[in-house]
Parts: C-alpha cells; structure tokens; sequence
C-alpha cells in the first residue's frame, strides 16, 4: 500500500485528494437531505437532460446526434410524473413550497405595469398544471383554476393546495362538470372570466390554458406584443363553411357520469337564426381576450341573448369568441366584412394538424392524437421561432425533454433581458 502510494505523481495525489473532497460533500449533502425529508418536499421531477446530458442548444440546432439521444429516450417511454398526491403532499407546506423557485420570479417594471389574467380550465395531472403554471407564472399577475367535477379527489386537493400556497392563484367560485363539445367547456371560462373582472388585479389581457398548453413567450415578450395589439383582441374567425350543422339543429346535452368525453348529440329539430342577426364565425375555443371586451361580454345584453341561445349547440366555445369578436360597437371589433383570421393568423395557439402539414408547416415529429401534434424535441426551434405565444399539444409522455429545453429556452431569454 505504502508502495503504491508512493508510486502515485503528485499530480494524480491531488486528484484522489479531489475525489476525497467530494465523496465527503456529497456524504454531508445527503444527510442534509435526509433531515429535510421530514418536512414535506416539493416533488422531483425526473431531469432527463441532465440523466442523459442532453444539450438543449445542440437539440435547437437540430443536432442529429443530439437529437437521437432524444429518440432513444422516448421510446423507452418510461417517464413517470410525480402524482396528483406528491403535488398535495408538496403544497402542505406552503413556506417550504414557495421556497422552491416561486418566490424568486418577478417581473420588471415594464411587466407589472401591464398585468395579465389566465383562466387554466384543467382536469387532469396536477405535476402537469403545477409546471405550466410556474412556466407562466408572475406574482403581479392573476391565476384562475377550473377544476372539473368530475376530477379525482387527489387532483382537486392538489388544486386547491395550489391556490392556497401561490399569491393571486385562486379557484373558480363555480365549477362545471365539463362536457367534451359541450357548452359546459365555454361555460367554465365564462366563470373565471367574471371572477377575474371582480379580482383586485386590474389585468389588460386574459388568456385561456388548458392542461397540454406550453408557453413559447416570456412574460415580457408576451406583454410587448399584447401592446401592440392596442386593445384588440387575438382570436382565430373564420366564415363557418361547412360548421353550420352546430346550431343549425338542436343538440341533445346528454350528461352522464361514467362517459367523461360524451358529447352534445344532434337532433332533427331546427334551431331559431342567432338573435340579433349576429352574423356567424367560427375558430377555437382559445382566446386572447381585452379586459374591455371582457366587460362588455359580461355587461351587453346581446352577448347574454347570444350565449343562451348557444347553450344547445355544438362546441358553442368554438363559434362564441370567433362571432363576438365581429359584433359591431364591441370593444377592439373586427368588422365582419374583414378577412378571415386564421389560426396561423392568430398568435393565441400554435396547434399542428396532420391535414396541413407539409402545407403550413413542417411535419409532426412527436406523436399525432386525433389529428393534433403533441410535439417532439425536433420541434423545439419551428415552435420558439414560428411567432405564436403558445403551443398546444405539449405532453411529457410523449417527449419529456422538448418540454424541459423548452422550459430551458425560456429561462434563457429571461435572464438575457435582465442584463
Ligand atoms: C451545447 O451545444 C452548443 C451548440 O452545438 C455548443 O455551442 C455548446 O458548447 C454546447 N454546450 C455544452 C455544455 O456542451
Ligand atoms: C404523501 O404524504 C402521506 C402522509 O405523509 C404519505 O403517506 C404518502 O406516501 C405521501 N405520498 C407521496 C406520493 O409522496
Ligand atoms: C358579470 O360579472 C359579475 C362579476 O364581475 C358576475 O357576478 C356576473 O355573473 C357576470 N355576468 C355575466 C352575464 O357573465
């Protein structure tokens, strides 16, 4: 032993020396762990670019080998998020909760004084919520949760745990059992709208998520385009074409509780024209919505005429925002004589069709659900590139790393503008 030590250069003495210092770091660390293991913990995410070394910048650059590693990782598809109850576990604590990364985010002046508003209509995978949430997340501005009643225990207590531990996130004071097409889904933003109108945050713009949405923005860079806007809204409007049949006929809202994606069933009944000769548009339930047009929304007697009547027609969330939006005298109106607003237009939501790729854009890399994209790593550059602010279908299982470089990305561009 003596002999060998001997035989060692000095060089290498300092390496084992090196070696020593961090094996015993390390011992220290994980005792420090373990004594913090009795508090609650904020859950761990599993952190496939760091397991894997994956280099985000390489994946923007659309590095063949980096993208590879990419592969390789999906089809193991082994990810595994933290559950509904580690999130409840997590926001049982809320100190400790905040302590991991939400009391760190602020906005700058230039932010603050352009709040935001978000109605989250979610219902499912709470670690998912959780991570879009802290995405967009500025204490200045103002969060409104619809849970559906048809959640599970655990997810709505995790909600519920969201809200309590992070300032100006609260719940919707109703909540719908929400019905896939149905007018529930139109109804459940409809009330974190008006809570939001009553929230002491006077926000200038309110934007709509859903559990599969991913920024592509910063905050900042969301609210230098949200003023350029100067009071319109951004929402997808388009002639109904071949939609017709939504209100033409009258639907049956069957509502049932073991099918959680029925939806409204047509009947031969003929519906009455819209009220008020309210010429018909139709685009996606997605909005970008002034605080004006919230309000006038909420206060026109028109608006309410044309909500009830939509209450017996198929997803009214999709022909409701694209139709008020052209009613002449609404705050930001877009004449009804203007173009179509298509969804490559409107910068709400960057949503990928099979029927219009090759067309419009570059081809599905991650997996196609019921005609949508959900995204994969070697989307990672068209999506932060292609000008929209969010990019719907964004999933974890499918791809867990373009969701971290993504979220990467976004820290990147961050901290560039605070220096
Ligand atoms: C990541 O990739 C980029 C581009 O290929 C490269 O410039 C950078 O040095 C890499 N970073 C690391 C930490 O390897
Ligand atoms: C949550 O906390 C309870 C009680 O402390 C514990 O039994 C349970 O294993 C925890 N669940 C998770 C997923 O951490
Ligand atoms: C308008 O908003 C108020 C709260 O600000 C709410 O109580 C009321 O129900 C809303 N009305 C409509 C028609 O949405």
């Amino acid at each position: 032993m003596k002999n060998l030590w001997l035989h060692l250069k000095p060089k290498n003495i300092f390496f084992y020396f090196l070696a020593l210092v961090l094996l015993s770091c390390f011992v220290i660390f994980s005792t420090v762990n373990e004594r913090g293991r009795l508090k609650p913990r904020v859950f761990e995410r599993p952190r496939l670019t760091v397991q894997y070394k994956i280099n985000c910048t390489a994946i923007y650059e659309m590095d063949p080998v980096e993208l590879g590693k990419t592969l390789a990782i999906r089809n193991q598809k082994s990810y595994v998020g933290p559950n509904d109850e580690a999130v409840v576990n997590s926001t049982s604590d809320c100190d400790q909760f905040m302590s991991q990364g939400y009391d760190m985010i602020q906005g700058s002046e230039f932010e603050r004084e352009f709040p935001l508003a978000y109605s989250l209509v979610v219902h499912q995978d709470a670690a998912l919520v959780e991570r879009l949430l802290r995405a967009v997340y500025m204490p200045h501005n103002i969060y409104c949760i619809h849970y559906d009643l048809k959640s599970s225990d655990d997810f709505i207590s995790a909600m519920k745990g969201l809200a309590r531990c992070i300032p100006n996130v609260f719940i919707a004071s109703n909540l719908e059992r929400v019905q896939y097409a149905g007018f529930s889904r139109l109804k459940a933003d409809l009330n974190c709208l008006s809570d939001l109108l009553d929230s002491e945050v006077k926000w200038k713009y309110v934007i709509n998520l859903c559990g599969q949405d991913f920024p592509l923005r910063t905050n900042a860079e969301l609210v230098s385009d949200l003023k350029e806007l100067k009071g319109r809204n951004m929402v997808e409007s388009k002639w109904p074409g071949g939609k017709q049949w939504r209100w033409t006929y009258h639907h049956l809202l069957k509502d049932s509780n073991s099918e959680y994606y029925s939806s409204p069933v047509i009947t031969s009944e003929m519906k009455s024209p819209p009220p008020h000769n309210i010429a018909m548009f139709v685009g996606s339930a997605y909005f970008t919505l002034s605080r004006e047009f919230v309000f006038f929304v909420n206060q026109s007697s028109l608006a309410s005429d044309f909500l009830a009547w939509s209450e017996d027609t198929f997803s009214p969330d999709e022909h409701f925002w694209a139709t008020m939006i052209r009613v002449s005298g609404v705050p930001g109106e877009v004449p009804s004589s203007d173009p179509e607003i298509s969804e490559l237009a409107s910068k709400t939501r960057l949503v990928k069709w099979w029927s219009l790729e090759e067309r419009f854009y570059p081809p599905c890399t991650g997996v196609r659900v019921r005609e949508v994209c959900i995204y994969g790593s070697a989307e990672l550059r068209w999506l932060l590139n292609y000008g929209h602010w969010f990019a719907n279908k964004v999933d974890p299982k499918v791809d867990p790393v373009l969701m971290e470089c993504l979220e990467e990305k976004l820290a990147e561009k961050r901290l560039q503008r605070e220096v």
